[in-house]
C-alpha cells in the first residue's frame, strides 16, 4: 500500500515509519512520498536519506487555504497514495478536503484524547496536573483532534516531569504504536462501525 507522510517538523515518528514499514518488505506499506509545510523541517532530511520523493508546500504560496489543500490533493493523486499519514503536521484540512479522504487520513496525538486536544497537547496536561498521559491514534474527520480513536496507550505523568521528559516518555510508545497500526490498516484489519473503530484479527 502506497502512503503519504506529512510532517512539519524533526520527524522522529517519519523514522519510525521508514525504519519498521517503508524498509521492511514484509509490512506491505511503502512511503511513496513525505510532504512539508515547512522548507527547514527535518523530516525531509530524514525522508531524502531514505530515497523517498519530497515536497514543500508552503501556505503562503496559495491565495487561501483551499488552494493549499489542492495542491497537496494533487500530489497525493499523482502518487497513487492510498492513505495519507499525519505526524506532526501543523496545519489544518478544510472539511472538502477531509471529505475526500474520508477514513484515509490517520492522524497522532500525544495525549489520552479526548483530553488535551489542540496544539499544545504536552504543556497542557502538566499544568492541569493529571497522573496519566499517553498517545492517542484516529481516524481525521471535520474537528479537531476529533475523528474515531483507533488505539491508545498510556504513560505515566511523574511530579518532577518537565516538557522534555514526558515528551520522550510519550515518543517512545508513539514510535511503536504508529508503525504497529498503520501495519493493521494495510492488512485490511480494521473496521471503523460509527464511533468505533474495530482491530479484527488475520
Ligand atoms: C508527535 O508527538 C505527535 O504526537 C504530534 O506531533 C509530534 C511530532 O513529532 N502530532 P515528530 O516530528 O514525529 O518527532
Amino acid at each position: 500500500m502506497k502512503i503519504a507522510v506529512l510532517a512539519s517538523g524533526s520527524g522522529t515518528n517519519l523514522q519510525a515509519l521508514i525504519d519498521q514499514l517503508h524498509q521492511d518488505e514484509t509490512s506491505g506499506v511503502e512511503i511513496a512520498v513525505v510532504i512539508s509545510d515547512r522548507r527547514k523541517a527535518y523530516a525531509l532530511t530524514r525522508a531524502k536519506k531514505a530515497g523517498i520523493p519530497t515536497y514543500v508546500v508552503r501556505v503562503r504560496n496559495f491565495p487561501d487555504r483551499d488552494a493549499f489543500d489542492a495542491e497537496i490533493s494533487k500530489i497525493l493523486d499523482r502518487c497513487e497514495v492510498e492513505l495519507i499519514i499525519l505526524a506532526g503536521f501543523m496545519k489544518l484540512f478544510q472539511p472538502a478536503f477531509v471529505r475526500k479522504y474520508r477514513n484515509r487520513i490517520i492522524n497522532i496525538h500525544p495525549s489520552l484524547l479526548p483530553a488535551f486536544p489542540g496544539a499544545h497537547p504536552v504543556p497542557d496536561t502538566l499544568a492541569y496536573g493529571v497522573k496519566v498521559s499517553g498517545v492517542t491514534v484516529f481516524f481525521v474527520d471535520e474537528g479537531i483532534d476529533a475523528g474515531p480513536i483507533i488505539a491508545q496507550v498510556s504513560v505515566p505523568v511523574f511530579d518532577d516531569d518537565d516538557e522534555e521528559s514526558l515528551l520522550k516518555r510519550i515518543h517512545i510508545e508513539e514510535h511503536k504504536l504508529y508503525p504497529q497500526v498503520i501495519r493493521r490498516y494495510a492488512a485490511g484489519m480494521l473496521e471503523i462501525v460509527g464511533r468505533k473503530v474495530l482491530v479484527k484479527e488475520s
